[in-house]
């Protein structure tokens, strides 16, 4: 018996990995975390599978369904919505299944900063303009934040923010980075990325407010940086002509003069 953790994606069925619906089509018990796990995903289960929303459990509910299902016999399916590795309450989990020497094993999933940069269609680190993205959030009922994780040291950096769980605390959000970034620094909303119902405000630091309608509430990400919507931006040196690399060496005396 293992309980496979996979990451469910931002929303769209169709970006579940492969080996998450296999997975899924080969285990006869579904875990699956409330209303951000999509319908189309959970259709991957296996007829007379049994199917449990853990929204409304408490830690101890879940970990007692998973023993259930141990002393069965029987693998699991753990569904988080996007990428396991941020906010999915994966780490509590794991620590309790080493306890009980149940084992698991971990499936990555298309993370909602993704599908939101995707539906912008943007690269988020432009040469020149950003090399860094900060996952963060806004402190929450259920977590605090530690000690010198605010936004305003993030802001300090001038790195793109993907700000996760605060739509709510937008007008604070926009008064904490606005003295960071210039008012005319661009914003986007993605709300609900990759779902049929998507929708999207760009808008800038000044102009956000007035652009964003109260509809957009909860499941939203808030992208705050340069290369937001940035057309002047240097080419990646990368893919410059005179830039001599292990598969395009240049030059008489070419770095990796063996390539072919
Ligand atoms: C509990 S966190 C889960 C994050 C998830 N593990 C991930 O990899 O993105 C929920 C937050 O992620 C963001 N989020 C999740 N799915 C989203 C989507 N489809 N579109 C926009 N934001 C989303 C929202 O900020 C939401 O408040």
């Amino acid at each position: 018996m293992t309980v496979h953790f996979i990451g469910a994606g931002p929303g769209a069925p169709d970006l579940l990995t492969l080996r998450g619906r296999d997975l899924i089509a080969a285990s006869p018990v579904c875990l699956y975390a409330g209303s951000l796990v999509p319908e189309g995903v959970l259709a991957h289960c296996p007829p007379g599978a049994r199917i449990v929303n853990t929204a409304p459990l408490s830690l101890d509910e879940i970990i007692a369904e998973i023993a259930d299902a141990d002393a069965e016999g029987k693998d699991v399916a753990r569904l988080h919505s996007g990428d396991l590795s941020i906010w999915s309450a994966m780490g509590e989990q794991l620590r309790r299944l080493r306890a009980l020497g149940i084992p698991y094993t971990v499936t990555p999933g298309v993370p909602s900063f993704s599908a939101a940069a995707a539906a912008l269609e943007a690269e988020l680190t432009l040469p020149g303009l950003a090399q860094t993205v900060v996952l963060t959030r806004t402190p929450g009922r259920a977590s605090a934040m530690p000690e010198g994780e605010n936004l305003a040291a993030f802001a300090a950096t001038g790195a793109v923010l993907a700000i996760h769980l605060s739509i709510h605390l937008l007008d604070q959000v926009v008064a904490e980075l606005t003295p960071h970034y210039s008012a005319d620094c661009p914003v986007a909303i993605v709300w609900r990325a990759s779902w049929p119902e998507q929708r999207i405000v760009r808008a800038t630091l000044a102009t956000l407010d007035a652009a964003v309608g109260t509809e957009m509430e909860r499941t939203a990400l808030i992208l705050v940086g340069k290369t937001l919507g940035a057309a002047d931006f240097d080419e990646s040196r990368l893919y410059a002509a005179d830039y001599d690399r292990r598969y395009r060496p240049v030059g008489a005396e070419p770095r990796f003069p063996e390539a072919s």
